[in-house]
C-alpha cells in the first residue's frame, strides 16, 4: 500500500459561534498535500485561510471557534483525535507555523537565542549545550550573525524578526510548515529576501509547505499546487501550472484578470466587483453566485459539488463540470 499523503483534510467545517449567530468560516474544506510539495492557498480577506491553518494546528480560539466536523489526517492520523499533550508535541516538532506578524510568535522578553534553544530543547533529546549550539547554527542559516543570539526581538528589524521566526519554525525540521502570509508585513525588497530564504531552507530540510498568500506572483513562483478559496470552500484546485494556464472557476478567472500568466501574474489579487461574502449570512446555493457574471438559475438553488473537470483539476461550479460529469 502506498503511503498516505502528508496532509489530507476531509470535509472540514469550522464555525465561530457568536451570540448573534454562527460564522461559517470553513465549510466542507477538502485539501491534500503530498510529502515534499508546496501548496498555495489563495483567497480574499475573510475566505477562511487563517481559520483553516489554526484548525490544523488546533490553535483556534475556542470559544468562539469550533471544529464542527471533518478530519485532518496528518501522516494518516486524525489530528482531531489527538489529546492536547500530543498536539503540543506535534506543534513545533512535526508541524510548525509562521504567522503574518512575527511578534505573534516571538516573546518580547526573551532573547532570540533562548527562544530558538527552547524550541530545540522541547522537541529533541539534545543537551542544553548542543541545543544552544544548534540555535546559533540556525541563526547563521537564516543570515543573522550568531553573536546576536543575546538580542531581544525589539532590537531587530522586521525582516530580521521574521528570519528568527523562520529559524524557530525550522529548528526541529518539521515535516509540514504552514506559512500564513509570511512576508505581508515586510517591505518589498525584504519580502523577496525572506522568500528566497524560505525556498532554500524548505528544499534543504525537505519540508512540505502550505503557503497562504494574497500574492499570485508568490504562489506561481513557489507552489506546486494551488487551491483557491472562497467563503470557506476550495472553489478550484489544480497544479499551479494548470490552474494559472487554464483557470476555470469564474472567481479564479476574476482574480487573474483577463490575461492570466504564470510569469506575468505578479502582484496582489485583482479586486472583483461586489462585496466579499459575509460568512455569517451566506446566500443560498453557490456562495459566489451574487458576484458571478455567468450565474444561472440553478446557482441560487443548490450548492455545487466539486467535480474533476480535467485530470487533477477540480472546480466547484454548476456551470463548469467538465464534459463527462452529470
Ligand atoms: N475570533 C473570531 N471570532 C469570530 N469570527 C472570526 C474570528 N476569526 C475570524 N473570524 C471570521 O471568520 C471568517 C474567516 O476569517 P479568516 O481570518 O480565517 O480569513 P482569512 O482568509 O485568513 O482572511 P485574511 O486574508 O484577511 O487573513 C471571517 O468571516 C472572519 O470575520
Ligand atoms: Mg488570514
Amino acid at each position: 500500500m502506498s503511503d498516505p499523503p502528508l496532509l489530507d483534510i476531509q470535509d472540514l467545517v469550522i464555525r465561530y459561534e457568536k451570540r448573534k449567530g454562527a460564522v461559517c468560516a470553513v465549510e466542507g474544506l477538502n485539501l491534500r498535500l503530498e510529502r515534499g510539495k508546496t501548496l498555495g492557498f489563495v483567497g480574499e480577506t475573510g475566505a477562511g485561510k487563517t481559520t483553516a491553518a489554526l484548525g490544523i494546528m488546533r490553535l483556534l480560539p475556542e470559544p468562539p471557534g469550533k471544529i464542527v466536523s471533518g478530519r485532518i489526517l496528518f501522516n494518516g492520523e486524525n489530528l482531531l483525535d489527538k489529546s492536547e499533550d500530543e498536539m503540543r508535541s506535534i506543534r513545533g516538532g512535526k508541524i510548525a507555523m509562521i504567522f503574518q506578524d512575527p511578534m505573534t510568535s516571538l516573546n518580547p522578553v526573551a532573547t532570540i537565542g533562548d527562544q530558538i534553544t527552547e524550541m530545540i530543547s522541547l522537541h529533541s533529546d539534545l543537551s542544553r549545550r548542543d541545543s544552544i549550539r544548534k540555535a546559533s547554527d540556525m541563526l547563521d542559516l537564516v543570515g543573522i550573525r550568531r553573536e546576536r543570539a543575546g538580542d531581544y526581538p525589539h532590537q531587530l528589524s522586521g525582516g530580521m524578526k521574521q528570519r528568527v521566526v523562520i529559524a524557530i519554525a525550522l529548528a526541529c525540521s518539521p515535516e509540514l510548515l504552514i506559512a500564513d502570509e509570511p512576508t505581508t508585513a515586510l517591505d518589498v525588497t525584504i519580502q523577496a529576501q525572506v522568500l528566497d530564504l524560505m525556498k532554500g531552507l524548505k528544499e534543504a530540510f525537505s519540508t512540505s509547505l502550505l503557503m497562504i498568500s494574497h500574492d499570485l506572483g508568490i504562489v506561481a513562483e513557489f507552489c506546486d499546487d494551488t487551491a483557491i478559496m472562497y467563503a470557506g470552500r476550495v472553489v478550484e484546485y489544480a497544479s499551479t501550472a494548470e490552474l494559472f494556464g487554464n483557470p476555470i472557476h469564474p472567481y479564479t478567472r476574476g482574480l487573474f484578470g483577463s490575461i492570466p500568466s504564470i510569469t506575468g501574474g505578479k502582484g496582489d489579487l485583482r479586486t472583483i466587483p461586489g462585496l466579499t461574502p459575509d460568512a455569517s449570512n451566506l446566500p443560498p446555493g453557490c456562495p459566489f453566485q451574487p458576484r458571478c457574471d455567468i450565474a444561472g438559475p440553478e446557482c441560487s438553488k443548490e450548492a455545487p459539488r466539486p467535480t474533476e473537470v480535467k485530470f487533477g483539476h477540480y472546480c466547484l461550479c454548476h456551470l463548469n463540470r467538465g464534459e463527462n460529469q452529470p
